[in-house]
């Protein structure tokens, strides 16, 4: 599998033949190292909230590649409503798809839909964990630090990618407690360094999780990793 950052917290999936973008903000997204034009076809997208940073271009993507949505009940509502085809799912729940099994875990946070300044109800924010024939990744979209994380551990996560910048999710400090909750192989940071009040030290948070023993890679928008097969 190949773990690609978009910027923010954006992640596009390569799995055997599937490909699987989580949280496509990228027209609007400083860190974004392509256009949307530029996006290869995607099969799926997940989307953890309905925060604009994360929802994104999924209207326009999974229009233009007949993607399927997967998010939560109250999301894909709004997103059917725009004529989007959607996979809804629920916290605690899992479903077994094409590339993989998919659960929907619990975040710490809001998942507003802001419309023409108003606020549609987007149900409950999630975190995905992905587990494939190449390996268990566990995206927590946007979060605090929470007891529920603990449950991860017993998911055997290969690779955790948690926020980090602090203000609306984890700080390095918070995420680095998350870690010990998960007990990942690995940690790739996000949600960080878009903007000034998300700032946050990615070298501070590798030391400290590689301090743990646990392998931690900062991406740089457009790089990647790859595990598995
Ligand atoms: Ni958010
Ligand atoms: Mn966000």
């Amino acid at each position: 599998m190949r773990i690609k950052f978009l910027g923010h917290a954006s992640f596009l999936l390569e799995i055997g033949d599937h490909r699987v973008i989580i949280d496509p903000f990228i027209s609007g997204n400083p860190q974004s190292p392509i256009s949307v034009d530029d996006l290869p076809k995607v099969d799926y997208i997940l989307v953890t909230h309905g925060h604009g940073d994360h929802m994104g271009d999924t209207v326009e993507i999974a229009k233009k590649y007949d993607s399927i949505v997967i998010t939560n009940f109250e999301i894909s509502v709004y997103l059917e409503g725009k004529g989007v085809k959607t996979h809804s799912m629920h916290i605690g729940g899992k479903y077994e798809f094409p590339f993989g099994t998919v659960k929907m875990f619990p975040a710490l946070h809001g998942s507003g839909i802001v419309t023409n300044h108003s606020v549609i109800y987007g149900g409950n924010p999630c975190g995905f964990l992905i587990r494939t024939d190449e390996g268990t990744v566990y995206h927590a979209g946007d979060t605090g630090l929470s007891m529920e994380m603990k449950l991860l551990e017993m998911e055997k996560v290969d690779v955790a990618i948690l926020p980090i910048g602090g203000n609306y999710v984890m700080d390095v400090e918070d995420a680095v407690i998350a870690v010990d909750f998960i007990k990942p192989k690995m940690v790739i940071p996000m949600h960080y360094n878009t903007w000034d009040i998300i700032r946050a030290d990615e070298n501070k948070f590798k030391n400290l999780v590689e301090g743990k023993g646990i392998k931690c890679s900062i991406l740089k928008p457009g790089e990647y990793v790859e595990i598995g097969r």
